[in-house]
C-alpha cells in the first residue's frame, strides 16, 4: 500500500480552508492509502507563539482531526515532537539546501516583500524540516492546498539530491491536491489566502467559530456588482469562493449549484452556504467536545508515536550511516 503524509501546524486556530484544502482530504484517503497524519508543533515556533497558546491549538487540532473522521485505526496520528528523528533530518536537509532555492519559496518572499521584521532563520530554513517530515516516511503522496505545493517540489529535490550523492535512501514525493478547494479565500478579500494569521476576523472562518457568526461571516462575504450567479474566479472571485466553500462542503458538484441558481440573487445564496456552513460547524464541533471530554487524545498520540518512531528511526539510522556520523558496523 503507498505511503501518503501529511501535517498541520498548530499556530492558531484551524481555519475552514485547513479543512477544505487538507484535512479533507486526508479523511478520504485513510481508506485507501498508508497514512501518516501529524501535528508540526516544531513548525509552530517559527513565529513566537505563547506556550499556553501551543498547548491549547494542540490538543485543539488533534481534536479536530479525530472530530473530522480520521480514525486511529486506520491512520497514525501523532505529535511532531514525540519523534526526535524530524529534528535530526531536519538538519540534515538543511545542510542539503542552498540558500538561493530557499529564498525563491514564495511563502518566504512574500514576507519580506511586504516588509515584515523580526522574520526568524526558522521560517526561511523551514522548508527544510517539511522535507525531513515528509522523506522519514517514504511517503508517496502529500495531500496539501496549493501553497505548500512548492515545497513538496523541494522536498523531491532534496531527496533527489541526497540520493544521487549517497544512494538511492529516499522515496521521491508528490504533491496530491483535490481538484476543488486547493485554496480558499478570505471572506473579506478573496484575492488573498483564508489564513489562520489573517487581521481581519470577518475573512476567515475557525473551525471553532459559534456556528452562528460562521453564518454572519459568509452574509457579509464580499462578492461583486455583476449580479449573476456563474462560476468566475477571474472576474468574481467572492461568489466563485462561496460556491466552492458550498461544493466542497457538501460533494453537490459547482455547476449543479449555479444552475439550482439560476435567476436569483447573492443573498439567496450566502443564505443556503451559510446554512451549509452552520451545519458543518454545528456537526464538528458536537464530536470535538466529545472527544476532549473522553480523555483518549493522549492515548491515540502515545499510539501514533510508537508506530512513527519505529520507521522514522529505521529511516535515520540508514541517513546517518551513509553519511558518515556512525563509526560503527
Ligand atoms: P499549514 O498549517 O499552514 O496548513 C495546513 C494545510 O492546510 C492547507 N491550507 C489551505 N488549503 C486551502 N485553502 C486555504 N485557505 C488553506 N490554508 C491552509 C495547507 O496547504 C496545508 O496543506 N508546512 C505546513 C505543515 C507541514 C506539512 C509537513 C505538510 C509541516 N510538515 C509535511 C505536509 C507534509 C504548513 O504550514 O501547513
Amino acid at each position: 500500500m503507498d505511503r501518503v503524509l501529511s501535517a498541520v501546524k498548530p499556530t492558531g486556530r484551524l481555519t475552514l480552508g485547513n479543512y477544505i484544502g487538507a484535512i479533507r482530504q486526508f479523511v478520504q484517503y485513510q481508506d485507501q492509502y498508508e497514512m501518516f497524519i501529524f501535528i508540526a508543533n516544531e513548525h509552530a515556533i517559527t513565529i513566537p507563539i505563547d506556550p499556553k497558546e501551543l498547548r491549547q491549538n494542540t490538543k485543539d487540532l488533534i481534536a479536530l482531526y479525530l472530530a473530522a473522521g480520521l480514525d486511529p485505526e486506520k491512520c497514525t496520528l501523532f505529535l511532531q515532537t514525540d519523534v526526535d528523528a524530524h529534528a535530526k533530518l531536519g538538519w540534515v536537509m538543511t545542510c542539503m539546501s542552498y540558500m538561493g532555492e530557499l529564498q525563491r519559496m514564495t511563502q518566504y518572499k512574500s514576507k519580506t516583500i511586504n516588509g515584515e521584521t523580526g522574520i526568524t532563520a526558522g521560517l526561511f530554513t523551514y522548508p527544510c524540516l517539511m522535507a525531513a517530515d515528509i522523506l522519514l516516511y517514504d511517503a508517496k503522496y502529500v495531500p496539501v492546498g496549493i501553497d505548500q505545493k512548492q515545497h513538496v517540489e523541494l522536498t523531491r529535490n532534496l531527496a533527489e539530491r541526497f540520493n544521487h550523492r549517497y544512494s538511492d535512501t529516499f522515496v521521491l514525493p508528490e504533491p496530491l491536491m483535490a481538484s476543488t478547494g486547493q485554496k480558499i479565500y478570505s471572506l473579506q478579500d478573496p484575492t488573498k489566502k483564508m489564513s489562520k494569521s489573517e487581521e481581519n476576523p470577518k475573512g476567515t472562518i475557525d473551525l471553532l467559530d459559534p456556528p452562528a457568526a460562521a453564518r454572519k461571516k459568509i452574509m457579509s462575504a464580499v462578492t461583486d456588482s455583476v449580479g449573476i450567479i456563474q462560476y468566475d474566479p477571474e472576474n468574481q472571485p467572492g461568489l466563485a469562493n462561496l460556491l466552492t466553500i458550498e461544493s466542497c462542503l457538501t460533494n453537490e458538484s459547482i455547476d449543479s449549484i449555479v444552475e439550482r441558481f439560476q435567476g436569483k440573487g447573492y443573498g439567496e445564496l450566502k443564505k443556503e452556504v451559510g446554512q451549509v456552513v452552520f451545519d458543518f460547524l454545528t456537526n464538528l464541533q458536537a464530536k470535538y467536545k466529545e472527544i476532549i471530554q473522553s480523555g483518549k487524545i493522549d492515548e491515540v498520540l502515545a499510539q501514533g508515536a510508537e508506530k512513527a518512531n519505529y520507521i522514522a528511526n529505521k529511516k535515520i539510522r540508514k541517513v546517518y550511516k551513509k553519511i558518515g556520523f556512525t563509526i560503527t558496523k
